[in-house]
């Protein structure tokens, strides 16, 4: 199932192809924070099941990290910090933060959401991008993420019923991305 209200517009990936280095730089970095914030859902979450996936899923989350930096390595292409899009924080204040589980449940919506656009964004690159190192990345990192956003839906389900919350937050995470930003950025 696909929780996503929208599809990502055509200037995303116009934008994207015009420059798939800072693309790439930026990605890295998502990779990084999804592997971080994983780690941080292990410990908010008292369930040893659950942890044991969100465990698995932050080593996932490194290893497209390292294939990433792999990426820029060929590429020839400096490691720097890169100022993040405003997407995440911007679905992270539409999250309740107390009490639990409620803010659990918002977190794993959230997560859920991002993996899924983040997999939706990742099949568009695979489909478009020419250089065939860098199609091959995207290609292998796609069923990943698939399982990632069915994975933390079903998390958040542990916490209550996330129908309607998830009916909010992908209503706002819809207007942020139609919104957009002018910046090249993996949820720009
Ligand atoms: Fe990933
Ligand atoms: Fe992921």
């Amino acid at each position: 199932m696909n929780p996503l209200r929208c599809p990502s517009p055509d200037r995303w990936l116009e934008r994207a192809l015009s420059d798939v280095d800072t693309l790439l730089l930026d990605h890295a970095h998502c990779e990084k924070k999804a592997a971080s914030t994983m780690l941080a859902l292990v410990f908010r979450t008292p369930e040893m099941e659950l942890s044991g996936a969100l465990s698995r899923m932050a080593r996932e989350e490194l290893t497209h990290f390292e294939m990433a930096l792999r990426e820029l390595r060929r590429r020839g292409l400096p490691y720097v910090k890169l100022t993040p899009s405003a997407y995440a924080g911007r679905l992270a204040a539409a999250c309740r933060k107390r009490p639990e589980p409620d803010a659990l449940l918002d977190a794993f919506v959230a997560g859920s959401l991002i993996e899924a656009r983040s997999c939706e964004r990742i099949g568009l690159l695979a489909g478009a991008i020419e250089d065939r190192h860098l199609r091959a990345f995207y290609q292998a990192l796609h069923p990943a993420e698939e399982r990632h956003h069915l994975l933390l839906l079903d998390a958040a389900a542990r916490f209550g019923d996330p129908a309607p919350r998830l009916a909010q937050l992908a209503e706002i995470e819809a207007a942020i991305v139609t919104e957009g930003e002018d910046l090249v950025r993996m949820h720009a």
